[in-house]
């Protein structure tokens, strides 16, 4: 008989923003604010990220959708890219990500994609330190410790090693 292994990912809920520390509901609300300027025009699905640096800087990306479809990029990566490119060597604390349809006020609870999990999860393999994921939830606020706590039997660059 086979054995069964349980792979899981855990996270952490806050049921409401007041229980939530002040950090994460800065960073979800700068995503919320970042959806304003996604370039969406096929999707009209709008995305917003937002970075919490080591420095306390926040940097935003939204989704750029494009014609030609998969030459657009979601927003986690449109913004994980641009930190890799202009701060190679500061520290990533958190990400936060939030989405609305287009015309529509609420934001809606948005996990992200396998593709820019794998893109966040190569940013904290390279800092060697955990990034944290929060996302919006039907029930409050959800916040992961690290993004590899999202990619159980993660591919990386240990996989690539020759032994
Ligand atoms: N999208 C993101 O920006 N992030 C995700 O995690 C999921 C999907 C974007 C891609 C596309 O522009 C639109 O949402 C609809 O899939």
């Amino acid at each position: 008989m086979p054995q069964q292994i349980v792979l899981r990912a855990c996270a952490n809920l806050y049921k409401n923003t007041e229980q939530a520390p002040e950090e994460y509901t800065k960073l979800l609300t700068k995503a919320q604010q970042a959806c304003n300027s996604a370039y969406a025009p096929y999707s009209n699905f709008y995305v917003g990220a937002a970075l919490l640096l080591e420095n306390g800087e926040i940097i935003t990306g939204t989704n750029q959708e494009n014609a030609a479809y998969p030459s657009g990029l979601c927003a986690e990566r449109t913004a994980i890219y641009w930190v890799g490119a202009n701060y190679p060597n500061v520290l990533i604390k958190a990400i936060a990500v939030s989405a609305r349809h287009a015309g529509e006020n609420n934001f809606l609870g948005v996990s992200p994609c396998g593709s820019c999990r794998q893109a966040l999860l190569e940013y904290e393999n390279k800092q060697k330190k955990p990034i944290k994921m929060i996302l919006e939830h039907a029930e409050g606020i959800l916040v992961f410790d690290c993004i590899a706590d999202l990619l159980p039997l993660q591919f990386s660059d240990k996989n690539i090693e020759k032994p």
